[in-house]
């Protein structure tokens, strides 16, 4: 049997010392023969424009951008481990994806300067890859956005590092099963609001809580465009899901209490209480007999399955 560390209560706040912000090395770039999202210059996406519903040329595209977010997900992933800087993950993520032939969509996203996030132990989302290494017992979300053939794909996972203790790893599971139960209430004529219901009472029945200020979103030409997703029950999301729908779902559940607040880096967000949080994320699209995940890779691989908690 694997020695696992010894096992805190649930709720209790980590016992571990909080996250601190490292060091940023210099912003990485990107070949001039790689497409660009239109804010890759500005850093302002200006707001959402497009109709919800994808045309077929780009839900074409959206499977390709798609499964090259899954690749570079799959790739990174092989490079977690204890010791290594968030910022060499940072490296590994960026170079695959310019050599993939992609634009790594978080970067100068709204000016945001790396090109993915990852975010560990009690940051909820949004955690900047710096100079801290990876610890025995961490537990760190990576989220990758690959633009490609003028579509995002969006996907993350959270991984555990080396042996954590027994409630991150019930977290990190029951995380990836409420991506899933979301997943599963996505079809035709259902609504929006079915997708948190279904995600919100997977978290209660595994003594976790759901994330308010972060939700799923449209994705497409835009990467964050005007279907909003909650990982919560809201009874206005009413909105009926459609065949050519496409969009996030990346419930950030934690140990403690939901509540969160952003560092001053204007970015980093941590549970208020400092317990932990996991997150998983898809991209899905809505067909006429529910929906098909759209960040596999090309052979079928799912980065969710492969780097599941045990
Ligand atoms: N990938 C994140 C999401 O799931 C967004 C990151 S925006 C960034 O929506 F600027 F922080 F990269
Ligand atoms: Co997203
Ligand atoms: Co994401």
């Amino acid at each position: 049997m694997k020695r696992r560390r010894k096992t805190s209560s649930a709720l209790a706040p980590a016992s571990d010392p909080p996250v601190q912000a490292g060091l940023l090395s210099p912003m990485r770039t990107v070949p001039p023969s790689i497409a660009r999202p239109p804010y890759a210059r500005t850093g302002d996406p200006g707001p959402s424009v497009l109709p919800l519903i994808r045309t077929p040329e780009e839900i074409t595209a959206m499977r390709a951008a798609g499964a090259v977010a899954a690749e570079i997900l799959l790739h990174v992933g092989k490079f977690v481990e204890v010791g290594v800087t968030t910022d060499k993950l940072d490296q590994v993520a960026h170079d695959e994806t310019v050599r993939l032939g992609a634009y790594p969509s978080p970067l100068n996203y709204r000016g945001y300067p790396k090109s993915i996030c990852t975010s560990v132990n009690e940051v909820v989302c949004h955690g900047i890859p710096d100079s801290r290494r990876l610890r025995d017992g961490d537990i760190v979300n990576i989220d990758v956005t690959a633009y490609y053939q003028g579509v995002h794909g969006d996907t993350s996972v959270t991984f555990v590092v080396g042996d954590a203790d027994e409630p991150s790893r019930h977290l990190v599971r029951e995380t990836r099963n409420a991506l899933y139960a979301g997943i599963a209430a996505v079809a035709p004529g259902a609504r929006v609001h079915d997708i948190g219901r279904a995600i919100e009472a997977h978290a209660r029945a595994n003594d976790l809580s759901v994330v308010r200020e972060f939700i799923g979103h449209g994705v497409g030409p835009e990467f964050h465009s005007a279907l909003a997703i909650p990982h919560y029950f809201d009874r206005r999301a009413t909105t009926v899901l459609e065949p050519g729908m496409t969009f996030t779902i990346e419930p950030m559940l934690n140990l403690g209490r939901a509540s969160l607040h952003v560092w001053d880096d204007d970015w980093t967000a941590v549970t208020d209480d400092g317990c932990r949080s996991a997150q998983f994320e898809h991209t899905l699209l809505v067909t006429d007999g529910g929906c098909d995940i759209l960040t596999v890779t090309d052979s079928g691989t799912v980065p969710a399955e492969v780097f599941a908690a045990d």
